[in-house]
């Protein structure tokens, strides 16, 4: 029996037959994937997922896809880091932080894409594709690689240009396009039509998103079997925070935790923050932001198609949407790397910034268990650590003639003797 039954529409309930289809027929809104529950129960539990290998497809009644794929990256099962110096900190007791920046493109988009990509072969697509904010092209190109598909990865023009270099290596064709992300998913609407092909987060986005409540199944899991008070996550199309829920609510359904209200604390960066200003002035629909102006590029969306779904999911956990500022975002880059040594990309400051401000506001308390999900790599956004000091020491992308020390001994104490001079006066 098929676990997966069908689609359904998100605002009319509509069912639409399995196929790579996003928009409803009757009123254009977004679909999601239905399951039969009793063919997951037949074979789910506690005990099942802890005897299969780790990775994403220890949860595979609760994804989208007939089999686990022949072809396919080792995605998942990341660290879950107990973050005692950090939460401090932050006036914390408990914070744990989710660490998918040492998933095998460096952020948890190769968790969506893996099970988009293992979609799309089912469905007989040679080509993947994406409109991404740059961390998901390095993915579809990465997933293309590992499957054998053809990669096209449109991308606007100004992302980091780390992101562009790690898709090309893969040997994902990259389109690099004058445009905002927004203006890039409208035209893949067209491509994914006219060429036959599976852009993984427009046309196949109902499966696409699926893989996004893996990241909730493994925190349940390592903190062993539970739920925690309180889940931080970043939103730029709002599919991750509100998957994330969907994924601890059918945990609670199918028995494998107690239920346990989660409040869900989402965080965009200020210069592109559509669902935390929308949130804030108690309003249910976002205001889409033409022009995104912030060094959090991966959460530049300024239209988010799950805008609408976040914004009641955090009122009505008792959570909120907070709006982070590009310096809070940096500093917090900063304490993460320096209390935990953990490096992550500016999604992940901005989503430690969004603790302190939703603490504040009395949304967390310090009491609280919280989760923080730090979904990229700080390899990838070095720009956005640029200071004085720092780019005091580079000429180009070497350090200086000026502050090299000679490689003897004597050099070395004379510079430890100044320097340690410098700080004491
Ligand atoms: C690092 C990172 N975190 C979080 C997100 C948020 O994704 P979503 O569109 O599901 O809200 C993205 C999306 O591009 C991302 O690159
Ligand atoms: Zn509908």
């Amino acid at each position: 029996m098929p676990r997966v039954t069908g689609l359904r529409c998100r605002n009319c309930g509509a069912s639409v037959p399995t196929g790579p289809s996003y928009v409803c027929g009757a009123c254009f809104g977004p679909l999601e994937v239905t399951y039969d529950d009793e063919a997951i129960s037949a074979t789910l539990s506690r005990r099942a997922i802890e005897s299969r290998p780790a990775g994403i497809w220890r949860y595979l009644e609760l994804l989208p896809v007939e089999h686990v794929p022949a072809r396919s990256l080792p995605v998942g099962s990341t660290p879950l880091h107990r973050a005692d110096r950090l939460a401090d900190d932050l006036g914390l007791d408990r914070l744990w932080l989710k660490n998918d920046s040492v998933n095998p493109t460096l952020s948890f988009k190769d968790r969506v894409v893996a099970v988009a990509t293992a979609r799309a072969v089912e469905f007989g697509f040679d080509t993947l594709a994406c409109a991404s904010t740059g961390n998901l092209a390095g993915a579809v190109a990465a997933a293309a690689a590992a499957a054998g598909l053809r990669a096209y990865v449109f991308v606007p023009a100004d992302i980091e240009s780390a992101k562009v270099r790690q898709a090309l290596a893969y040997g994902a064709t990259l389109v690099p396009v004058a445009g905002t992300y927004d203006q890039i998913n409208r035209l893949s609407l067209e491509i994914a039509d006219e060429h036959g092909w599976a852009f993984v987060n427009v046309n196949l986005r109902p499966y696409y998103a699926e893989g996004s409540k893996t990241l909730a199944y493994e925190v349940a899991e390592q903190l062993g079997w539970r739920l925690p008070d309180v889940l931080v996550a970043p939103i730029a199309s709002g599919s991750l925070y509100t998957k994330v829920a969907r994924g601890f609510a059918e945990l609670v359904r199918f028995g494998l935790v107690e239920p346990h209200d989660v409040r869900f604390v989402g965080a965009q960066p200020a210069g592109c923050a559509p669902v935390a200003d929308a949130f804030g002035a108690g309003a249910d629909r976002p205001v889409p932001v033409r022009e995104p102006r912030t060094i959090v590029k991966s959460l530049a969306i300024g239209d988010p198609a799950d805008g609408q779904f976040a914004i009641r999911q955090a009122w009505s956990t008792g959570g909120s949407i907070e709006s982070v500022p590009d310096a809070a975002t940096s500093a917090a880059m900063r304490r993460i790397a320096a209390l935990e040594g953990v490096f992550t990309e500016t999604a992940g400051g901005c989503t430690v910034g969004a603790i302190a401000l939703a603490r504040e506001r009395g949304v967390i308390r310090p009491g609280d268990e919280v989760v923080a999900l730090l979904t990229g790599n700080g390899m990838k956004t070095p720009e956005a650590l640029a200071d004085p000091v720092s780019d005091a020491l580079f000429d180009g992308d070497e350090i200086r003639a000026g502050v090299r020390i000679p490689a003897t001994y004597d050099a070395f104490e004379r510079w430890y003797e100044e320097r340690e001079g410098a700080s004491a006066a």
